[in-house]
């Protein structure tokens, strides 16, 4: 057995004995009686294990139905997770403040810090929740230069070369297909501009703690597509045409809990306690690499990686 099919087996399968014993007495396929949506490897070596998720739109959670589910308290939930990104974003502005735009805006968290600093910001974002909670915060904080629209990452509503800045923070792992939205966001974005993005990562070197997360976080939450390593960030922002200026990877310093990370998503029952049997028996990689650690009382904490990026369009 490979040693990728090995670590599902070993890690994600053992709620289930039956399917435990199904999938280590069938090596090298993945077996969907696992509950996970994975197309079978088309062989056995220990090559990357890129791409390895069905990209098919879940047809029950779907972003939207997600976001929408979330939108009310999302902010008093996560923003505060995520500030140390947009500082990060806030701090690489281009000299040019004419026109941004916020892919996935969520709640307009970071579009609306972009305020202050261009002279329009457009806001888009797959969930009519989230724009409409978006729009209510512009309005309670008076900012009138930010218009939000409903668009896909993929397909934008947008003439080519229309921005000066392009941002995306902690929502690209949402996105079904990755190539479109930085083809997308590099067609929109003027010649010089400036793409800045941010989102949680794997582990370059360790495709079997990479594999690991991507999976758990898909039975947390359905909307959730990959995780992308630092390198293959860099060279599909490379291959959309950009100059990448910077790639920056951050790692242990926001701790999570798991039960509270189970609560923010609305993760419960079956889906809950098998995150939970995987925290429980993680490889000895996985827990140095996401600093997994169980506290006497027997809390679960960990730390996912953030990577941030900035590049730009060449002329
Ligand atoms: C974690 S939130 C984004 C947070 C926000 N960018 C911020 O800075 O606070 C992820 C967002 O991505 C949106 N989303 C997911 N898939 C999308 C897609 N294909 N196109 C546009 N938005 C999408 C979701 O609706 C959700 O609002």
């Amino acid at each position: 057995m490979c040693r990728i099919h090995r670590n599902v087996a070993q890690n994600l399968s053992g709620s289930n004995a039956e399917c435990g014993a199904f999938v280590q007495r069938i090596p090298c396929i993945y077996t969907a009686a696992c509950g996970f949506s994975v197309p079978e490897p088309s062989g056995c070596a220990d090559k990357p294990p890129y791409p390895m998720r069905d990209m098919t739109p879940n047809p029950t959670r779907s972003s939207q139905e997600q976001f929408n589910r979330q939108a009310a308290h999302y902010d008093q939930q996560w923003n505060h997770w995520n500030r140390e990104s947009l500082d990060w974003m806030l701090s690489r502005l281009p000299e040019a403040r004419g026109s941004s735009l916020d892919i996935a805006t969520g709640t307009g968290f970071t579009a609306l810090a972009l305020a202050a600093h261009f002279d329009t910001v457009t806001a888009v974002d797959i969930s009519t929740g989230m724009l409409a909670q978006a729009r209510s915060r512009a309005s309670a904080q008076d900012i009138s230069n930010v218009t939000f629209i409903e668009s896909a990452a993929e397909s934008l509503p947008f003439e080519d070369e229309t921005f000066d800045l392009v941002t995306c923070r902690i929502a690209a792992h949402h996105f079904e297909n990755v190539q479109s939205f930085l083809s997308e966001a590099h067609r929109v974005l003027k010649p010089c501009g400036t793409f800045l993005m941010a989102d949680t990562t794997v582990p370059d070197d360790d495709l079997a703690a990479a594999d690991w997360q991507n999976r758990v976080e898909a039975v947390r939450d359905t909307s959730h597509v990959r995780n992308l390593p630092p390198s293959e960030w860099r060279s599909l922002v490379q291959a959309a045409g950009f100059t990448v200026d910077e790639v920056e990877t951050t790692g242990g310093a926001i701790r999570a809990g798991l039960e509270d990370w189970l609560l923010k998503s609305g993760c419960e029952g079956d889906e809950a306690d098998r995150v939970r049997h995987a925290f429980a028996t993680a490889p000895a990689e996985v827990v140095l690499a996401f600093h997994i650690e169980t506290a006497a009382g027997g809390a679960v904490e960990f730390s996912w990686m953030r990577v941030a990026l900035r590049a730009h369009k060449p002329t």
